[in-house]
């Protein structure tokens, strides 16, 4: 790799991530040969995103004017050689000198004189500067003012703490596959291979290794025996209620996390259709299921849309795991402090209520339909579930007794908890068969 080449694809990334033109999963792809730089490329762009509201501030005050907007890509270059100085264990002078090269590599060469006096004015005054840049309570917590304005009303005495463990690095979380293989044994089976971990609390699956690992070299991953799974999600299937002989639906699968969990509870399922309207994620949950030798009906369409994929046969039950704004893993997606705004989060509340009507008449009286989301904002949890059940009837909110989360108005929160689980939240509607006859 040529100098500056790395820093170079970082600030490309982030400056295109700033134009709304694709997420980190989308911008940041492993290249299939000569990734072993991908790591120290993946970490500018995570952390950068993580800390972009301290490192702006910084900046601003490094900067005598704004850059134009044609330069975007020298400022995001500056944040993440701010990162590297500030956030990683990088030595000072390859920061320095491979962020000046990238701008001849982003053919830029004015820029280089720039680039190397921020740096270094970084360097002499670190302290001073992210003293006064903290005075500003977004640069301090490192979120956007929507975010911590609507953290703060939604959850006045957790907020702060919400916030704190959206910054931190997020474990790495198993759920071992019980019907191959006991959680201790899996347990042994890791520490034969030196991974450091240990059983999580909520779900009898769940395993938080100390370190993250390359899932290749997990023992058994190829064979099926354990997958990479947030332990919030884990309790999925206890909450759905899982018989024999019942007719599933996960409406929003994709990457089948929780498709392949419910039918790794081995239970002779009538069926279970998995719903999805991106193609390419869609692949994804097929490859799960082959690796965990599994089998479920995959159909690709717009769940809301049942004209075009519903048979007409009724499901004992339905998984929602609705599309939402992912605030509950902001510590796994730190880019979403940058993409997501404050309107889209109403936009998503309508979706959300649009694909529950949708599924509604898709379900036996007497189901249950389990919703869920990854967000920590009641208008995408508790109050969908308010404003679904007063246009609904038939439509019975069933509590979930519980030791863990929030109870809420509707359903039950996870908030965010920084060693242990994303925030997520749950609620489960029971289909009153009374209510149909009357
Ligand atoms: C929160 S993710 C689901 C994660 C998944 N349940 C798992 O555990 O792996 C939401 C999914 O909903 C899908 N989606 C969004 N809108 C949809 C729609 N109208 N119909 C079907 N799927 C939709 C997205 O493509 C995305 O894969």
């Amino acid at each position: 790799m040529k100098p500056g080449q790395l820093r170079a694809q970082a600030a490309t990334i982030l400056s295109r991530l700033l134009q709304q033109q694709g997420s980190l999963a989308t911008l940041l792809e492993r290249p299939n040969d000569n990734a072993q730089d991908f790591p120290l490329l993946q970490e500018i762009c995570f952390g950068t995103c993580r800390w972009f509201f301290l490192l702006d501030a910084v900046l601003s005050q490094l900067l005598e004017k704004p850059l134009k907007a044609k330069d975007q890509d020298i400022r995001c270059l500056l944040l993440c050689g701010l990162y590297q100085l500030h956030g990683m264990r990088v030595p000072e002078y390859a920061v320095v000198n491979e962020t000046v090269a990238a701008c001849l590599v982003l053919k830029k060469q004015w820029a280089k004189g720039l680039v190397n006096a921020v740096l270094r004015s970084f360097l002499r005054d670190a302290e001073a500067l992210l003293a006064r840049a903290q005075q500003s309570d977004a640069a301090r917590l490192c979120h956007p003012v929507w975010f911590m304005r609507a953290a703060r009303t939604a959850w006045p005495e957790q907020w702060e703490a919400i916030l704190e463990a959206n910054n931190q690095h997020p474990p790495m979380t198993l759920r071992v596959n019980l019907s191959r293989v006991s959680r201790q044994d899996y347990l042994e089976q890791l520490a034969l291979a030196q991974c450091g971990a240990h059983a999580g609390q909520l779900c009898d699956s769940s395993i938080y290794l100390e370190h993250a690992e390359p899932v290749i070299s997990l023992p058994g991953f190829a064979e099926g025996l354990v997958s990479v799974q947030d332990e919030a999600s884990q309790l999925i299937p206890d909450l759905l209620d899982l018989e024999p002989g019942i007719r599933v639906l996960d409406a929003c699968a994709a990457p089948g996390g929780k498709t392949c969990h419910l039918l790794e509870r081995g239970l002779p399922l009538a069926g279970l259709v998995a719903l999805d309207n991106d193609a390419r994620r869609l692949e994804r949950v097929q490859q799960n299921l082959d690796r965990l030798q599994l089998k479920a009906t995959l159909a690709c369409a717009d769940a809301g849309q049942t004209a075009a994929w519903w048979d007409g046969q009724l499901f004992d039950r339905i998984l929602l795991d609705a599309p939402c704004s992912a605030t509950g893993i902001i510590r796994r997606h730190p880019d979403i402090k940058l993409l997501r705004l404050e309107d889209q989060v109403l936009a998503l509340q309508r979706e959300q209520l649009r694909l529950l009507a949708a599924l509604w008449p898709t379900l036996k009286p007497g189901g249950l339909l389990l919703y869920s989301t990854c967000s920590v904002l009641p208008s995408e949890n508790s109050d969908v579930i308010d404003r679904f059940i007063a246009r609904h009837p038939d439509a019975k909110h069933e509590e979930i007794p519980a030791a863990w989360g929030v109870e809420c108005a509707y359903g039950r929160q996870l908030l965010p908890d920084a060693a242990g689980h994303d925030g997520f939240f749950f609620a489960r509607l029971r289909k009153d068969p009374e209510t149909l006859l009357r």
